[in-house]
């Protein structure tokens, strides 16, 4: 078995005495597709941002990419990392949240570019010819030169992803990256989630939807109160979930959108 891409091991955070997440356990081996659902306020957002360290977690561990994240073990006690080793650990994970967050005085390309021209100090040619790969990817290659604000929601989250992937993430984490759309537009932006997931890529999404979880998802994660309740194949958690707070969940889910 190789190393887990993301290892959590009893993770805690809180919040002002309140726990938003408590003892959360998981592993995802690379190329897992990992689905988390649960109601609001139930940590989802909480675990993604503590496994891109947006977020100090304080207590148990996380490793991401074979690597302790936010501290070094140095004669059996942990001390906590620079800003610029944060910065380098934070660099293997991708993430596309809720709300498209794309530069608003930039195209599309130069959106795609600033990252790898910036950071990863790519040369300008060489960033725009995969920032053109990558937006050809994601099926807006059209759309290069146009700014987000002449963008549907839709173009705009579907380059938020191009922007994540050239960083060249190991691990890309998206949260609820549809559930602020116009119904017509969420099936494009989970088509080149699917084609992401097909080519290999680990991914942890929140998400509502769920027929995505179904069908792209290899496990799906119920959380609720900041703790994972159950985790199993998407058949076992949505056919036969064995938690009452699971089957209450997928029950409100499914009847709103019924
Ligand atoms: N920065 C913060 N300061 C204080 N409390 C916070 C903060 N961020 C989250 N919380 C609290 O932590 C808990 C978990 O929040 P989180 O955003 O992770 O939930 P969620 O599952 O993503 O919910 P939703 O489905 O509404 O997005 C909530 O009780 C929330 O109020
Ligand atoms: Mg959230």
């Amino acid at each position: 078995m190789s190393k887990p891409l993301v290892a959590a091991l009893k993770v805690g955070k809180s919040y002002g005495g309140h726990a938003a997440l408590a003892d959360v356990t998981l592993d995802v081996a690379a190329g897992e597709v990992v689905c988390i659902i649960g109601p609001s306020g139930s940590g989802k957002t909480t675990f993604l941002r503590c496994v891109n360290q947006l977020e100090r977690i304080d207590a148990g561990a996380l490793w991401v990419d074979g690597e302790l994240t936010g501290y070094r073990l140095v004669g059996g006690a942990l001390h906590p990392l620079g800003e610029s080793e944060i910065a380098r650990q934070r660099r293997v994970t991708g993430m596309v949240f809720q709300r498209f967050n794309l530069f608003p005085h930039m195209t599309a390309l130069q959106n795609v570019v600033e990252g790898p021209v910036q950071v990863l100090k790519r040369t300008m040619p060489e960033a725009k010819a995969e920032a053109m790969r990558l937006l050809d990817r994601v099926g807006l290659s059209h759309k290069a030169g146009a700014y987000p604000a002449e963008l549907s929601g839709g173009q705009q989250q579907r380059v938020a992803i191009a922007r994540s992937l050239a960083m060249a993430p190991k691990l890309m984490l998206f949260d609820e990256p549809t559930s602020a759309l116009d119904a017509e537009l969420v099936g494009e932006v989970l088509k080149v989630m699917r084609d992401l997931a097909a080519s290999g890529m680990t991914m942890l999404v929140v998400t509502h939807e769920l027929a995505f979880a179904r069908e792209v998802g290899h496990r799906v994660v119920f959380m609720d109160e900041g703790r994972i309740v159950e985790i199993g194949t998407p058949a076992e958690i949505m056919n036969t979930p064995q938690e009452t707070r699971t089957r209450h969940f997928l029950r409100t889910v499914l009847t709103r959108e019924a």
